[in-house]
């Protein structure tokens, strides 16, 4: 039998993880045939809600799921992790300036990126939910200097899923005939859905649309503001289709992209692209044997660098941000 696979999930007792933590249990994160032990971390106040979901947990009597710990310290809440959901985050309420958002999450993924460092699993692989993802995971990753930079990641898979779904209604295609979609740049209103290199059903994307104003005036603002329609429409964030987007993201990074496919994922940038090296930054990627590849050679026209620029120069401020406050 296997050894299970260590998950910490923070902010278990949110929204998501009450979306996310189920479907881990029953296997859809890493596969059908690896059991997993989760260990949820929660801050002090969230500790009795975590064990409420650890509960009901217990009452699916999932096969593949082999223990729940609860904790309020990062050290032993990421102790043995091998792959670890960053999700608790301090959201940005009224009033409160970027300077100001950024180190209340300086204060969350600074020390848990020491933690992972000190008492995670040497092969760990850690994706930042909580926002500012990308930001987020680049302090996580400056805080843990042992660990290999490319094992923080940033999720846009909700944005690249939310990209083939807008293309496919667009298009009437299926969302399975939809390949090699990118999101560039930041998890924010930013980023740059690209559909000049995908393909629907073998043709290319762009041509079959072959409608520049739909895809500056219409799908890039759709896809961008999608998280705010949704809170707008059901009073309460997307919270399962950002747990859905986090589990189709470790799940390809553990077991690889289909071949002549891609996927998007917000990663260290190694200056591809003209991304400056070491932001965290949203790129096409294959996947294979748990590692990642930037997908190279795509020829990136004007009506994408515009946008590529905008979003990178965007995450650069970020940086230079978090730099001027000590985070990283
Ligand atoms: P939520 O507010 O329902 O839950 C957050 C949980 O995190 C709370 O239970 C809170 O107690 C916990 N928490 C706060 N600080 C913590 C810490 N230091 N350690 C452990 N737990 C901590 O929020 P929800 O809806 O679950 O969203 C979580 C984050 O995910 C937010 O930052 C949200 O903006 C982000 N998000 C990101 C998306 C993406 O595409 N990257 C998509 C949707 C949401």
């Amino acid at each position: 039998t296997r050894t299970p696979v260590n998950v910490t999930v923070t902010g278990a007792a949110g929204q998501i993880g009450y979306a996310l933590l189920f479907r881990i249990a029953s296997g859809q994160l890493l596969g059908a045939d690896v059991p997993v032990k989760l260990r949820l971390l929660e801050i002090p106040q969230g500790m009795k809600a975590a064990e409420g979901t650890a509960m009901e947990l217990d009452d699916c009597a999932f096969p593949l799921l082999k223990g729940i710990d609860i904790f309020d310290d990062p050290n032993a809440g990421f102790e043995g992790a091998n792959v670890a959901l960053l999700v608790g985050a301090r959201p940005r309420t009224k009033g409160m300036e970027r300077g100001d958002l950024l180190s209340a999450n300086g204060g969350i993924f600074k020390p848990q990126g020491k933690a992972i460092n000190d008492h995670a699993a040497d092969d760990i692989k850690v994706l930042v939910v909580g926002n500012p993802a990308n930001t987020n995971a680049l302090i996580a990753q400056a805080a843990a200097p042992d660990v290999p930079a490319e094992r923080f990641t940033a999720m846009t898979r909700l944005d690249h899923n939310r990209a083939i779904s807008q293309l496919a209604a667009k298009t009437g295609a299926d969302v399975t005939d939809i390949k090699r979609l990118t999101i560039w740049g930041n998890h924010s209103a930013t980023q740059y859905p690209d559909i000049f290199h995908a393909e629907i059903a073998g043709k290319n994307a762009a041509e079959v649309v072959n409608d520049e104003l739909w895809l500056a005036d219409t799908f890039i603002p759709t896809v961008a503001k999608r998280g705010a329609a949704i809170i707008e429409a059901r009073g309460a964030s997307s919270a399962a289709s950002a747990a859905n987007a986090a589990i189709d993201h470790v799940h390809t990074w553990v077991n690889g992209t289909a071949a002549g496919d891609w996927t998007s994922m917000g990663i260290p940038s190694d200056g591809s692209y003209g991304v400056p090296e070491g932001i965290i930054s949203s790129f096409p990627v294959t996947t294979k044997d748990g590692k990642y590849e930037i997908v190279q050679g795509l020829d990136i026209n004007e009506f994408s660098r515009a946008r590529i620029d905008a979003s990178v120069a965007e995450l650069v401020e970020e940086r230079d941000a978090v730099r001027e406050l000590g985070l990283i």
